[in-house]
């Protein structure tokens, strides 16, 4: 570098700033990497270079500020030229009916136009350019004045420190949440763990948390992140687009992050099917929001409504109910699971979080409880999102009283009393005890009767307890042997009952090879695994006798899961309960996959409530001919089958250009 002239250094200097701004973007804004991180950082060393050789040439907007600079004895106030507002909110489906209504009226108009978008939950900040720089960021504060972030803002890197394109404002200044992801939000807290750093309760929390950092150099190194949604100040006035859609286009035209779940609505039906939509795949989302929030669109129409004190009349949020709540653990017992996993549980006073009554919620293992260090008797703040298990997200440790103790793994099953172990490499500990372990033969048999295994209809929880707590039934082939008054005398069982338990025990053994093996309850052989391993096999004997090399031939089965049919397969107790099971008349047929061109090989995604048949039917039905069927849409599948009340999968399917066909279709590709 140092043998070019000046002027060819400068120019340089030029390009680097703008490829590096140009590769910012493509990762941080567009989520779409252009380079792999080592061209990335190969030109960031350079630009270094050059500044150091050159300080002359650093302007505030170079992207080697995004570092952060000296730390700051305090943050100066700025005072915002257009307040910065709340939002009114909403909770029920009424309070909008009556938002439209007062819109409409003070308009004099028949229909409103929305703009819908999501409530991020994090903070709210203004950005301000000049001549498409950053010159400003400042936190809400009281709405009148906030606090300078300049320093702390500059390291994010999804804002940008110029704005790109022609049509650029004299002064603009922008207006949105700063936030972290979710994936980011759990890695900042491991990585805090291992250093024996102090964690965050929540990425909100987090958020604020590294805003807040007097010292920019330590901002930068959390992972926040930003999306527009707002406007403040603007110079020319002139520039303004009509509606708050179009301003939104503007920003992403400008290299400006904006969040791409948004739609126009035309009507309060609309609203409502975007809150719900959006509220069916809240839990899925990358980053939390509380809520939606939906603004009158057009701008002079958002003039004509003002405000009413701090809030105002044109835009609404629209809230979801909360995810998290605080509640007391009142103890900490171990479960045990089917393959003997012990599984740390908290036991907690009841608390309503999201709507549901949570009693229990998992400590996932040992290092968890270690980590959180959560005690009998302390406050904790517990979350349930979606079907998920409800988790104990962190302790309040202020309000922990005196006398607690650390939790302590038992050393013993509370079930069988067999030795826990936990082996070196392990983040789970197991009860060693096998079958022989009651809650794991609970487990076992629950399994092996599970719709999509033997398919036992009315063998459930209660049944099963009772079966084995009363030494009736040990293993699977137990259950051919049961006779009525056995099954008759059970609580909660009538004659009609057990009458109708054998006859689904009968019919069970008419089954698939394939179903046959995953009731089995193999450690690592899922159904598909099951479906793979009774195509190659096509018996039960050749399987039990399979080697090593001969199981890595099998698709997908890789060194785990032949090891763990292998040591099943070892285990002469299993092979006397399958050999059981054959000798008690079972039939298993080995089915035939009658391929479908049109469909083999193919990937479906199936949704909503079918009108001939269920949705696992319709999943035999395909697999049987050869497609696959997954549970989430992506560019790769090939289609979306959609019923009655199809949710979240259709508007992805749509987003995503993937064909989308109705039972009847199906069918057809089926013929
Ligand atoms: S607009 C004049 N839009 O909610 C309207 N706010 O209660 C001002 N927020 O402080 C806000 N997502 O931190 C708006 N899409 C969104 C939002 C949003 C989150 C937060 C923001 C603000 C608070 C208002």
């Amino acid at each position: 570098m140092s043998s070019q002239s000046p002027v060819n250094l400068a120019d340089r200097y030029a390009y680097i700033q703008a490829e590096l701004a140009r590769l910012e973007h493509a990762y941080y804004v567009l989520d779409n990497p252009l380079l792999p991180d080592i061209e990335y950082d190969r030109l960031y060393r350079e630009l270094v270079e050059i500044e150091a050789s050159h300080p002359e040439w650093v302007t505030p907007e170079s992207l080697s500020q995004r570092v952060g600079g000296a730390a700051l004895k305090e943050f100066d106030s700025v005072i915002h030229e257009v307040p910065m507002l709340s939002l009114n909110n909403a909770f029920e489906d009424l309070d909008l009916i009556a938002f439209d209504r007062r819109c409409r009226e003070a308009l004099h108009i028949e229909k409103v136009t929305y703009a819908g978008e999501l409530k991020f939950d994090g903070l709210a900040i203004s950005l301000r350019y000049e001549d498409g720089s950053l010159v400003r960021a400042a936190t809400r504060g009281d709405g009148a004045s906030g606090e300078d972030v300049t320093a702390n803002i500059k390291t994010i890197r999804a804002i940008p420190l110029k704005l790109i394109g022609k049509n650029i404002p004299k002064v603009l200044e922008v207006r949105g949440e700063v936030f972290m992801y979710l994936h980011d939000f759990q890695r900042m807290n491991q990585q805090a763990a291992a250093l024996g750093e102090k964690e965050f309760a929540n990425p909100r929390n987090a958020a604020a948390g590294s805003l807040r950092q007097l010292d920019s150099k330590i901002t930068a190194k959390r992972p926040l992140s930003f999306f527009a949604y707002g406007l403040g100040a603007l110079e020319p006035q002139s520039w303004l687009p009509k509606t708050h859609e179009e301003l939104l286009n503007a920003y992403v035209e400008m290299g400006l992050p904006v969040c791409t779940e948004r739609r126009v609505l035309h009507s309060v039906a609309e609203i409502l099917a975007f809150y719900n939509e959006i509220g069916a795949k809240r839990d899925s989302l990358p980053y939390d929001i509380d809520g939606v929030v939906y603004k009158v669109n057009s701008f002079s129409e958002q003039t004509k409504l003002g405000f009413v004190s701090r809030a105002p009349r044109f835009a609404l949020a629209h809230k979801y109910p909360a995810q998290e709540a605080l509640t007391t653990v009142l103890g900490i017992d171990v479960q045990v699971g089917r393959t003997g996993a012990i599984t740390p549980v908290a036991r907690l006073a009841p608390v309503e979080v999201g709507g549901v009554t949570v009693t229990n919620a998992t400590l996932h293992n040992e290092d968890e409880v270690r980590r959180k260090d959560v005690r009998v008797g302390d406050t904790v703040s517990v979350r349930r999102a979606g079907d998920v298990i409800p988790e104990v997200v962190s302790v309040i440790k202020d309000r922990r009283p005196t006398n607690t103790a650390e939790f302590v793994m038992p050393t013993n099953c509370p079930v069988c009393d067999s030795h826990i172990e936990r082996l070196a490499d392990e983040s789970v500990a197991r009860c060693s005890g096998g079958l022989f372990c009651g809650a794991q033969r609970k487990q076992a048999l629950l399994h092996f009767a599970h719709r999509r295994a033997l398919d036992i209809e009315g063998l459930g929880e209660k049944i099963v307890d009772q079966l084995v707590d009363q030494n009736l039934v040990r293993t699977p082939a137990d259950l051919y042997r049961l006779g009525f008054t056995a099954l008759a005398n059970l609580d909660r069982m009538g004659d009609k009952s057990a009458d109708n338990l054998i006859a689904a025990i009968n019919q069970s053994r008419n089954t698939t090879l394939a179903r046959f093996i995953f009731a089995l309850g193999i450690r690592h052989v899922g159904e598909t695994t099951a479906k793979d391993l009774a195509n190659h096999y096509q018996s039960v004997h050749a399987l039990m006798d399979a080697n090593l090399e001969d199981l890595l031939t099998v698709k997908d089965v890789g060194p785990v899961v032949a090891d763990s049919i292998i040591s099943f397969m070892q285990e002469a107790h299993n092979r006397e309960v399958i050999e059981q099971l054959l000798a008690s008349g079972m039939q298993l047929a080995v089915e035939e996959k009658m391929i479908s061109a049109a469909i083999a090989g193919k990937t479906f995604v199936l949704t909503g409530t079918f009108p001939t048949m269920t949705r696992d039917e319709a999943k035999d039905l395909l697999e049987k001919a050869g497609a696959k069927v997954a549970g989430s849409v992506s560019k790769k599948t090939d289609y979306v089958v959609a019923g009655a009340d199809a949710g979240s999968k259709l508007t992805k399917a749509e987003e995503l250009g993937v064909p989308v066909i109705d039972e009847a279709a199906m069918l057809n590709l089926l013929k």
